[in-house]
């Protein structure tokens, strides 16, 4: 799209900190990892507008260090932190993630007024139903059967066990190359070939399906 239309990309700006971090598990000497992939990074709180839409900028860490949800007005894009109501909560399992830091970033999600429209990242279709994408704030807080009459620490017992069972989605060695770069592909080797390096033991005890 950037290519197409010339339009800024922008991200969180916590994204240098999963550059770091991945940097380390794939072994990449010469990676910049200060977020200049992208022409903007977002800070807790900044605004900015979509032509006269008003935009806030949320921080909403734990799924990954730099998540981040968008207020948009009386909309919230809130990626891998809710699903849909009928089904939970994003894993905090990967490298960077945090059960505890992700309930905190839902609990702001949830402060917002109860019919803000919540738009997830993804939807897992529980029971064969059709794709969703959508919900509201007094939705999520009544019936997430992650959140409703949750205390935080059932919770995370909830989320350490649950995630302990979830394989790894099997791309995600392969698709965080191109991710932590922009969404560019690896640079080219010295014989002018581009690679993808699968590190065998990043993922200490995780599950493969
Ligand atoms: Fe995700």
């Amino acid at each position: 799209m950037k290519e197409k239309t010339g339009a800024p990309t922008a991200i969180g700006e916590h994204v240098t900190k999963v550059q770091a971090l991945w940097k380390e598990i794939y072994h990449w000497p010469d990676m910049p990892t200060d977020g200049r992939q992208w022409d903007k990074l977002f800070a807790e709180g900044d605004t900015f507008t979509i032509g006269e839409l008003k935009a806030r900028v949320m921080h909403s860490p734990g799924h990954t260090l730099a998540s981040i949800t968008y207020v948009i007005g009386d909309a919230a894009f809130v990626h891998d932190t809710l699903f849909q109501p009928d089904f939970g909560t994003a894993r905090a399992d990967f490298p960077g993630g945090d059960a505890k830091v992700l309930w905190n970033s839902i609990q702001q999600i949830l402060a917002l007024p109860d019919a803000t429209r919540v738009f997830t990242g993804h939807d897992y279709m529980p029971n064969g139903r059709e794709p969703q994408w959508e919900s509201t704030v007094a939705e999520q807080r009544e019936r997430n059967p992650h959140l409703a009459r949750v205390s935080e620490a059932e919770y995370i017992a909830l989320r350490h066990k649950r995630d302990s069972e979830l394989p790894m989605p099997k791309l995600i060695l392969h698709s965080l190359q191109v991710n932590a770069r922009g969404g560019q592909l690896p640079e080219p080797e010295a014989n002018g070939k581009r690679y993808l390096k699968i590190p065998l033991d990043a993922l200490e005890g995780a599950a493969w399906d």
